[in-house]
């Protein structure tokens, strides 16, 4: 896995706890103390998920806390920063969401070896969308709090619900635009 999401993990610990809890956590997940991630390392995946799971114990949080957490900061504060050219003229969650496939595409298309989470898209009706997710690392749970996160950020009270382990309907507030953005 990229680098860029424990990069954006360690930001938001840091923030809200300390450096020492970022410590507590890469060691935690049996790396050495001191070690930073930078966003286009490649991590290996079983050292990435590690991390990802040692941050919950270490913070004496809920793993969906800790979702929620990182989803938040990397929604409002982390991606806006490193990968701004799109939030330019995103004007809500559906937009962005839509665009989403596009986003992890265009993102991890020069990277050699990118396994990005992708998405396929089946509207139910005018504000219901189930999204498709495919990756082999299984986390529809932080995809939840990141759509949830998505809709906090564009003041959007999005309704969300898990069917089965791959696919996440979105209940939009109203109605909008159901196309694919080019
Ligand atoms: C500007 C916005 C975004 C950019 C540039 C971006 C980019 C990335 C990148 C580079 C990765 C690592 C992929 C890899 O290592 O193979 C990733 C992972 C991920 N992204 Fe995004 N992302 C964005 C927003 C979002 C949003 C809003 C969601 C969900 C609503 C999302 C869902 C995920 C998930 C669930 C993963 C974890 C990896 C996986 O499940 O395989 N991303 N993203």
């Amino acid at each position: 896995m990229k680098g860029t999401i424990l990069k954006c993990l360690h930001e938001m610990v840091r923030e809200r706890y300390g450096e020492a809890k970022w410590d507590a956590i890469v060691v935690a997940a049996g790396a050495p103390s001191g070690t930073l991630y930078f966003p286009s390392q490649d991590v290996p995946e079983d050292v990435a998920m590690r991390v990802l799971a040692s941050a919950a114990p270490v913070l004496r949080m809920s793993t969906g806390q800790v979702y929620d957490a990182f989803a938040a900061h990397w929604v409002d504060v982390y991606a806006p920063k490193i990968y701004r050219r799109f939030y330019e003229g995103a004007t809500s969650a559906r937009e962005f969401l839509l665009s989403l496939d596009r986003i992890h595409d265009v993102v991890t298309r020069s990277i050699e070896g990118a396994t990005p989470p992708r998405f396929t898209y089946q509207w139910v009706d005018a504000r219901t969308l189930r999204m498709t997710y495919r990756s082999e690392r299984g986390l529809l749970d932080l995809f939840e709090a990141l759509a949830l996160a998505l809709g906090r950020h564009f003041g959007e009270e999005l309704r969300t619900r898990q069917i089965g382990r791959d696919v996440l309907e979105v209940i939009f507030p109203s109605e909008g635009p159901t196309e694919l953005p080019r």
